[in-house]
């Protein structure tokens, strides 16, 4: 068998061949100075480190918790502890932001004036993360605004809705690492080589299918869910129409779901829950991001009310109800959803 080898050569001619190249091409581009390109490669550095840790996690005694309950009692492990340190330390010494929201920090980060830049980030150092001791995919989330206040920054800056969005993306630590990143211009997927440690393009623009043929939620809680809810899983195990019948897939990694979901198709649900009454997945630094992926490829993102990237949060740690996925699925959802309330 013949096996196709990375024709280096061929795949660097072109301009955005790299993450970094990208990111000074889209910076060019719009005549910026350069404070976005700073802020990407500190990111991609991150991950590359993050990335080379998730390996060897089990080598090194990285599993496990670090501490029993951090402020929203949550188990924090010592995984999240090693990457949201990490991001912070890395984008404060971009010389690019002014602050940084975490969902491992209660408040937000003011950077110290002397290394401030333009940009607000909020960011999900390691989503998944009760999927690491069994070697389940994880990743990282973040959203990338422009302050728009003047004045001293504040945790106020990253209240902005996410239609303020200058780029998103997650980096995915599956079988491969890659980067997906969304600008206004599209989304885009880098793969990270090994050998070169570089983030490389293996799809660009993508366009997310219109329908799937996949569902994506917990249905552990299915006695918490809206009837609504439970039409629409009904309908997808036992559909009318005599077309064949949806498949269940769930990793319970965010990340890992909403990837399979951007290149598969289908839809993702997280709904509220007895626990959780507004849902489990946070607003400005999960669902946001996420949600301006989804739509820049052609999807659509709700809570079932309203559009996701609408929402004005109101305070930084805000839990929502989270609809993702193919645009024909969403609108599927939604159509039974409204049924539902106007009765
Ligand atoms: P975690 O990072 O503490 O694991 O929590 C966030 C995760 C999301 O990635 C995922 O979609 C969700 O929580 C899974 O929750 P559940 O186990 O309730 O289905």
């Amino acid at each position: 068998m013949d096996y196709p080898v990375l024709d280096y050569q061929g795949s660097f001619l072109e301009e955005d061949s790299t993450l970094i190249r990208f990111a000074l091409e889209k910076n060019k581009k719009a005549k910026g100075s350069g404070e976005i390109t700073q802020l990407l490669t500190s990111l991609c550095t991150a991950v590359k480190i993050i990335s080379c840790v998730v390996r060897k996690a089990g080598i090194i005694q990285l599993y496990g918790i670090a501490q029993p309950t951090n402020t929203m009692n949550e188990h924090v492990k010592k995984l999240d502890v090693f990457s949201n340190e990490l991001i912070i330390n890395t984008l404060r010494s971009s010389f690019a932001t002014c602050v940084l929201v975490s969902k491992e920090n209660t408040s937000a980060i003011i950077i110290e004036p002397e290394k401030r830049g333009k940009y607000v980030v909020c960011f999900d150092p390691l989503d998944g993360i009760s999927n690491t001791d069994c070697l389940g995919p994880i990743g990282s989330i973040f959203a990338i605004y422009r302050r728009t206040s003047t004045g001293e920054p504040s945790q106020d800056d990253a209240l902005q809705p996410g239609r303020n969005i200058v780029s998103s993306g997650y980096a995915l630590y599956g079988s491969a690492t890659v980067i997906v990143i969304a600008t206004d211009s599209g989304v885009n997927c880098f793969m990270l080589d090994p050998d070169i440690g570089e983030f490389i393009l293996v799809n660009k623009n993508i366009q997310i299918r219109s329908r799937g043929n996949i569902y994506s939620i917990n249905e552990g809680y299915t006695k918490d869910y809206e009837p609504a809810v439970l039409e629409y899983l009904h309908e997808k195990k036992f559909p009318q129409d005599n077309t064949a019948p949806y498949t269940a897939r769930y990793v319970g990694s965010m990340v890992a779901d909403v990837h399979r979901t951007l290149v598969y198709g289908g839809i993702f649900l997280y709904l509220a829950n007895e626990m959780c009454p507004h849902g489990e997945l946070r607003l400005i630094y999960e669902c946001n991001p996420m949600a301006f992926i989804i739509e820049r490829a052609g999807g659509l993102a709700t809570t079932g009310k309203e559009s996701v990237l609408d929402i004005v949060p109101t305070e930084i740690h805000q839990k929502i109800p989270l609809i993702l996925g193919s645009p024909e699925d969403v609108k599927e959802f939604l159509k039974i959803y409204k049924k539902h309330a106007e009765k």
